[in-house]
């Protein structure tokens, strides 16, 4: 069987690429830039944009499945064109459809929802990745995070995780109609994941907690806009139950525990020296 992977290039999409690769099935990958991809060989990379219907017809073809990511361009704003998209994949008889889904669902999830195809929403909480682009640096060059909300809980999840259960529901089947919330095996404060992170690197990481006002004024140091700010001090100061309550799903579909804080933090460290 044939799996086509949108985002194949991006954090979740890679490791999705990898899954189906290691279970044996041939893959496609969608990208705008396919000069460079760089994805494993053996993959067979098709130029397109989902913020263009008009460039999707081949990519669909002879596909038993596709994976999707629900936005378009490096803004992140939702694809536009859901209802052409779910279109395209039905005349081009798709079987089966992921979505790594966001906060809130749109045009996408809603066209899905009215056809016949088997699809899965997989919502993932936060990735464990977002360590790494907002707290590389502080450990690397000066030992310590800065962040606001220090007690905040997250039951983050690890971003293979996410894509070994794309992986399943696309070759397996099964899961139509679902909506799968995905996180990791346990909910850490923020505080405790510094630890963590110390203890996989072999260091010991300081932490300082910002009020509100420092968090915005060093954000806006690094050049970060208005909006994004806001939405940071708005996901980390209320974070929704839904983003530290440990749900089983990750092993009840991939038959294996959900990968812990601590083993990808052993697994990134270098990032981190
Ligand atoms: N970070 C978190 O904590 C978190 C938590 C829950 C959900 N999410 C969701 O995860 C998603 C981001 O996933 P990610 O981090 O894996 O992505 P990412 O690393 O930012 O990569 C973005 C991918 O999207 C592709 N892309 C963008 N615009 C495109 C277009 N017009 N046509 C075709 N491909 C396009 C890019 O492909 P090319 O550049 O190769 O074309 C790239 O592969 C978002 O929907 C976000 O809401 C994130």
């Amino acid at each position: 069987m044939t799996f086509l992977v949108t985002g194949a290039t991006g954090t979740v999409g890679r490791l999705v690429v990898a899954e189906l690769l290691e279970a044996g099935q041939r893959v496609r990958a969608l990208t705008r830039n396919p000069a460079e991809a760089d994805l494993p060989a053996g993959v067979e990379v098709v130029g397109g944009d989902l913020g263009d219907p008009g460039t999707l017809g081949r990519a669909f073809d002879g596909v038993t499945g596709v994976h999707l990511i629900n936005f378009a361009g490096d803004d992140y704003a939702p694809l536009r064109h859901g209802e052409q998209i779910v279109e395209l994949l039905a005349e081009a008889g798709v079987k089966r459809v992921t979505v790594l889904g966001g906060r809130v669902d749109g045009p996408l999830e809603t066209a899905l929802a009215a056809s016949e195809l088997e699809w899965t929403l997989l919502n993932p909480v936060e990735f464990m990745s977002n360590t790494l682009k907002w707290w590389a640096d502080g450990v690397r060059y000066q030992g310590v995070i800065r962040e606001p909300f220090g007690g905040r809980l997250s039951a983050m999840v690890h971003e293979r995780d996410i894509a070994a259960v794309a992986a399943r529901v696309l070759v397996e089947g099964g899961h139509g109609g679902r909506t799968y919330t995905l996180t990791g095996p346990e909910a850490l404060r923020t505080t405790e994941k510094v630890e963590r992170l110390g203890a996989a690197i072999g260091k010991e990481i300081g932490f300082e907690e910002l009020t509100e006002a420092q968090a915005r004024e060093m954000w806006a140091g690094f050049g970060m806009g208005q909006e994004t700010i806001e939405f940071l001090i708005d996901t980390l100061g209320n974070t929704p139950e839904v983003g530290y309550t440990v749900v089983p799903t990750v092993e009840e579909v991939t038959g294996r525990p959900a990968r812990s804080f601590s083993e990808w933090a052993r697994e990134n460290a270098a990032s981190f020296r």
